[in-house]
């Protein structure tokens, strides 16, 4: 029997049916509410509304837990690659060995940019943030393949997920080396995924840049553990616009753009950003939590909507960014620094009581300088890992047929006034 919540309005009596999902998540059903009393639900960030349902990532935030189609997130960055992760999270199962070989192979054939496409770079000035140049060409990529802006099968998606995944990494590396003024590097087919985008930063024209394995392995579990987490903002955002069917390419440029924010993609930058600072003596670990507690400034890398316990892709990426260094044989006194700050801020009763531990953001940076990546180019990073994440509920909005999102508001403007001419004002 469905369970019910009870509702008294007016002296009016509604039944609210319960969902229940696989791990006990409960909703309250109000798709009647506003139908039945006239009212809506107020809920500022939609911190207990859920737009919908979907089978893709499970997040525990009490425990700590991240699953990716039911499978560990620690059993995944241990085992898997980032590629094998992008057709777990798109199409639902772990990928045979020649489904991988297979969908390898389209990402080598998409590689490669439209000749045209190349132009578009040279109308954006040197110093044009690499986020503002991925989310424009991402979305011009619309313009290339109309074909596939009108999805009309499994087949055709599966086309446009291979392109996106694959070019987003080529749209990247370029929109770095437009900064740099160095000569875009075309991508090498013989490489993997991770490997060919190294490649493409930096390697220089009869000087081809060989990354360790350790390296690209590391770039690998980056990518992985940015993959997907369920309702966040950017991709709620595409499944939002992708809600009134637009096309696949404009809904993941738009997560670009929510990606780009510093409460959430571009909170990687704000964490090397202050940990340079501290190492500059411009503050110290001490005076940014009291300017914390005074309110005029937030830890970047700290609290998370969900997680009121430890990020488990932070605690995973703080072990991976050791054993960076070590096996690189390099020393990164921010490491250091972090780990400084992160033992002061949890000594410290405001974080605790306030359950704000270190989230994705406060070490991944710490594996991108190891990597020679800029700090302009962390959310970008961010970016091409999400993408399989925004590809994938795209489908599952897509699939489900729901309703265009369309939220109500609680108006609270002037009543009614008549219009006043410019002379009389
Ligand atoms: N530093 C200091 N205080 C904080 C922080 C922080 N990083 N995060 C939250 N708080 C405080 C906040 O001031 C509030 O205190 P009070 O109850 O006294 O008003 C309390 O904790 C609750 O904060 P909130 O803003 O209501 O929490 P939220 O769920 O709306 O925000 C968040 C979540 C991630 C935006 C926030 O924790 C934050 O701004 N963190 C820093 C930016 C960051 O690291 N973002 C990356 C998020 S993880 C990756 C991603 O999804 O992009």
């Amino acid at each position: 029997m469905t369970k019910t919540a009870t509702l008294i309005i007016d002296g009016k009596t509604l039944e609210l049916p319960i969902i229940e999902g696989t791990q006990g998540d409960r909703g309250i059903d109000i798709s009647r509410l506003r139908a039945e009393t006239g009212c809506i639900t107020y809920d500022p960030g939609y911190m207990n509304t859920g737009p919908c349902k979907s089978a893709i990532t499970f997040v525990d935030g009490e425990n700590g837990i991240l699953r990716y189609r039911g499978y560990p997130i620690e059993q995944i960055a241990a085992r898997g690659s980032f590629v094998e992760t992008a057709w777990l999270l798109i199409f639902g199962e772990l990928p045979s060995r020649e489904q991988l070989s297979r969908f390898s192979a389209a990402l080598c054939e998409e590689e490669l940019l439209h000749e045209d496409v190349k132009h578009h770079f040279e109308g954006f000035p040197p110093n044009g943030h690499p986020m503002a140049i991925l989310s424009a060409i991402t979305n011009s990529l619309g313009c290339y393949h109309p074909e596939l802006l009108e999805i009309e099968s499994r087949g055709e998606f599966y086309l446009a997920a291979s392109k996106i995944i694959s070019k987003v990494r080529t749209i990247a590396a370029f929109s770095y080396r437009k900064s740099t003024g160095r000569p875009f590097m075309y991508p090498n087919p013989a490489l993997s995924y991770c490997r060919n985008f190294l490649h493409m930063m930096f390697s220089i024209p009869h000087k081809h840049y060989d990354p360790s394995p350790e390296a690209v392995r590391a770039l690998s579990l980056f990518l992985t553990l940015h993959a997907d987490h369920e309702q966040n903002c950017s991709t709620s955002t595409v499944r939002m616009v992708g809600s009134t069917q637009a096309n696949l390419f404009a809904s993941v440029s738009a997560g670009i753009c929510a990606l780009w924010g510093r409460l959430h993609g571009g909170a990687n930058a704000g964490v090397v950003e202050m940990l340079e600072q501290i190492r500059d003596g411009k503050t110290s670990p001490k005076d940014c939590i009291e300017l914390v507690k005074q309110k005029k400034f937030r830890l970047m890398g700290f609290g998370h909507r969900i997680y009121k316990n430890f990020d488990p892709r932070a605690r995973i990426l703080k072990d991976a960014a050791h054993d960076l260094l070590l096996k690189l044989g390099k020393l990164d006194p921010l490491l250091d620094i972090a780990m400084e700050l992160e033992a002061a801020a949890l000594a410290d009763p405001y974080f605790t009581e306030r359950k704000l531990y270190p989230n994705v953001d406060f070490y991944s940076g710490i594996i991108l300088r190891a990597l020679n990546i800029p700090v302009s180019m962390f959310p970008v990073m961010f970016a091409i890992g999400r993408m399989p994440g925004w590809i994938a509920h795209w489908y599952e909005e897509n699939q489900e047929q729901t309703k265009i999102h369309r939220p109500r508001q609680v108006y609270t403007g002037q009543i009614i006034r008549d219009y006043v001419p410019i002379d009389e004002r």
